[in-house]
């Protein structure tokens, strides 16, 4: 039966990966309950979960959410799911995000979409975090995907001097971008700064090069999510699985 689906949507136009993010995302509706403070996340895999609280919400579901992204802000206020500062709340129950790389141990490069400190924040109030992903994510060493490493405008040569000597003594193969739009500008982020996206190949020692890139002054946050990711539902064409508890 899936199978048909399957094919019934990419008809459609849905891809297989994209079928796998929703289906990811409805798993992860399973950790929800009524009355929590939820962190909604950001992305392809984490717009799929915010559509299906939406859709529970407009049930009578209750909750306040707070989201990582002026995106997914306006995605909730379309849906009616209630909305609230981070610091209006006293912590957040449970955060659901996407993630861009995550390894055996559910350490996770995070934003490709470019939301990752506010993520971060999130996710860090959440006395859960919860990742959603198809099975393309998944790793056995964290860096075939550029990591993002969000910078303040102010300085930007000095600190991309500071932060390429970083990458490559941490094993770098390729060297830094700073990320353009779609308008072929720099790329902002909802907090006004820039983003590097640093091309690794692996990254042997994620911790190491975690410390060292937050000692650099004009760095803001960079994408490396280590020891913040409780439980993962994991998408492929035999099933979700979960990862962690
Ligand atoms: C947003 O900045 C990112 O951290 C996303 O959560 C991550 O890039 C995953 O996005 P997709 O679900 O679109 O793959």
């Amino acid at each position: 039966m899936r199978e048909q689906a399957d094919l019934a949507s990419e008809i459609q136009g849905n891809s297989v990966a994209d079928i796998q993010k929703r289906q990811a995302a409805e798993a992860a509706m399973g950790e929800i309950r009524s009355g929590m403070r939820i962190g909604l996340g950001t992305g392809s895999t984490a717009k799929h979960f915010v559509d299906l609280l939406g859709a529970r919400v407009a049930e009578g579901f209750e909750c306040i959410c707070v989201p990582t992204s002026e995106v997914t802000a306006a995605q909730a206020r379309g849906l009616n799911i209630p909305l609230s500062d981070l610091d209006a709340l006293d912590g957040l129950d449970l955060t659901v995000d996407g993630a861009d790389e995550i390894d055996g141990q559910r350490n996770l490069i995070k934003g490709g979409g470019g939301a990752l400190l506010r993520e971060k924040i999130v996710a860090d109030a959440s006395a859960r975090m919860v990742v959603i992903a198809d099975g393309s994510k998944v790793v056995d060493q964290l860096g075939a995907f550029p990591l993002p490493i969000e910078v303040n405008m102010f300085g930007l040569g000095a600190t991309r001097a500071r932060v390429n000597a970083v990458i490559k003594a941490h094993g770098a193969e390729g060297g830094l971008e700073l990320r353009q739009g779609a308008d072929g500008q720099a790329f902002r982020t909802d907090g006004g700064h820039l983003i590097f996206d640093a091309f690794f190949g692996r990254i042997s020692d994620a911790k190491a090069l975690s410390a060292a890139l937050l000692d650099v002054p004009g760095v803001v946050q960079h994408g490396l999510f280590i020891d913040m990711c409780d439980a993962a539902y994991i998408a492929r064409a035999d099933g979700v699985a979960k990862l962690g508890d």
